[in-house]
């Protein structure tokens, strides 16, 4: 018993969860995913996997993105950068929705089954569903020799290694890395982002490991946030563009670990419809980062507030304009709009964490759910 426990404390490296391990672990889970894949000196992006079919992929006449929970919005994450750089349209299905509603696939679509396991069931079926009527599967999976990533076609894998809390973090940062490259490198294929560009992102995706240390050092700021909201009944989260999915991704996060009530919307959709929960009461956690419709979002951010609704906003570091509107802002350093995801997310996982541990839930193993869904 004792052995077990001191085993978990070694396991935990001076944290007090893997939850929290593992949210600091990201800048090093990101370097080892494209360690080795990309080759910012030589301008290459090289991924066994894409590069062995590389015509099939870039060909595809649509990407289908099939996953569950943090993977899904990883996935939808993946949708709007694809499309922003390779200019392949792409479709993002909850896998346990595609696989039972008869849906249309072609030999020319490329499947790709995100999942941090590789054994959720409902993903696998998607998966051997669209394999019989001719797409090509691709995996991004994070498990080595899994389900998924042995019934897939291709793929290519996070390395984030074990992640152990319930609550996927790293696994989640990873996959966008991974999907990123995988753009990048299509794009670069089809010609839809010239060569200064495409280098721009490979350098700039170079310092974002550095770029989530400095995020992560918001964290006893955080910590205070999450003090004063941590009875709140329930939350709003609220981006658009790129971080409407880590908007969706944050508000899973405090929903599975603090049990406390959350809902992710694009910004824009609050006035059809949330906007009426809004009183004193509703802490609104608003990403809201330079560029990518922010004049948009402060107009939302203005709404909120003539609603005398709590404003948490995740802002660009040095943001002015937010800070005279919002009751709290957290900064993230500037990045290119497309990998803003990576930043956004970890002050939003930082912010849910603190909340459960303040409220003394069990972080790593909240109730009723389990690492990976093996059963539909
Ligand atoms: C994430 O925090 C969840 N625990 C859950 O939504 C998870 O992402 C989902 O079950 C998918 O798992 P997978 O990535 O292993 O397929």
């Amino acid at each position: 018993q004792e052995l077990q426990l001191n085993l978990e404390q070694i396991e935990k490296g001076g944290y007090e969860h893997f939850m929290l391990k593992e949210i600091h672990e990201q800048p090093t889970a990101i370097k080892d995913t494209y360690r080795g894949r990309m080759l910012a000196d030589e301008g290459l992006i090289r991924m066994a996997g894409v590069d062995d079919n590389l015509e099939r992929i870039a060909n595809a006449k649509r990407i289908l993105i099939v996953a569950c929970g943090t993977s899904w919005h990883a996935g939808l994450v993946a949708e709007y950068i694809f499309e922003e750089l390779a200019r392949i349209p792409v479709e993002v299905e909850y896998a346990s929705e595609f696989r039972y509603r008869n849906p249309i696939i072609s030999e020319k679509d490329v499947i790709i089954a995100i999942s941090q396991s590789g054994e959720t069931a409902d993903t696998m079926a998607a998966i051997k569903l669209a394999k019989e009527k001719g797409a090509f599967a691709f995996g991004v999976c994070n498990v080595v020799g899994s389900s998924i990533s042995r019934e897939t076609h291709a793929g290519a894998y996070t390395h984030a290694g074990p992640e152990i809390g319930v609550a996927s973090t790293k696994a989640f940062t990873t996959q966008i890395t991974v999907l990123t490259l995988m753009a990048l490198k299509l794009a670069k294929q089809n010609g839809t982002i010239s060569h200064t560009e495409f280098m721009t992102y490979l350098q700039e995706m170079e310092r974002i490991p550095a770029k989530i240390e400095k995020a992560l050092k918001g964290d006893e700021h955080i910590k205070m946030i999450a003090d004063i909201y941590k009875d709140a009944r329930n939350c709003l989260y609220l981006g658009r563009g790129f971080n409407f999915p880590v908007a969706l991704e944050g508000a899973l996060k405090l929903k599975e670990i603090s049990y406390i009530h959350a809902e992710g919307y694009p910004a824009a959709e609050m006035k059809h419809g949330p906007i009426a929960l809004i009183d004193e009461e509703m802490p609104v956690v608003v990403i809201a980062t330079k560029r990518g419709h922010y004049e948009k979002v402060v107009s939302n951010i203005q709404e909120i507030k003539s609603r005398k609704g709590k404003i948490i906003a995740i802002v660009t570091e040095g943001d002015e304009e937010v800070r005279d509107l919002a009751d709290h802002v957290i900064e993230v350093p500037e990045t290119l709009e497309p990998l803003t995801p990576l930043l956004t997310t970890i002050p939003l996982q930082l912010l849910s964490y603190h909340i459960a541990v303040l409220l003394g839930k069990n972080v790593d193993q909240p109730r009723n759910l389990a690492k990976s869904v093996t059963v539909e």
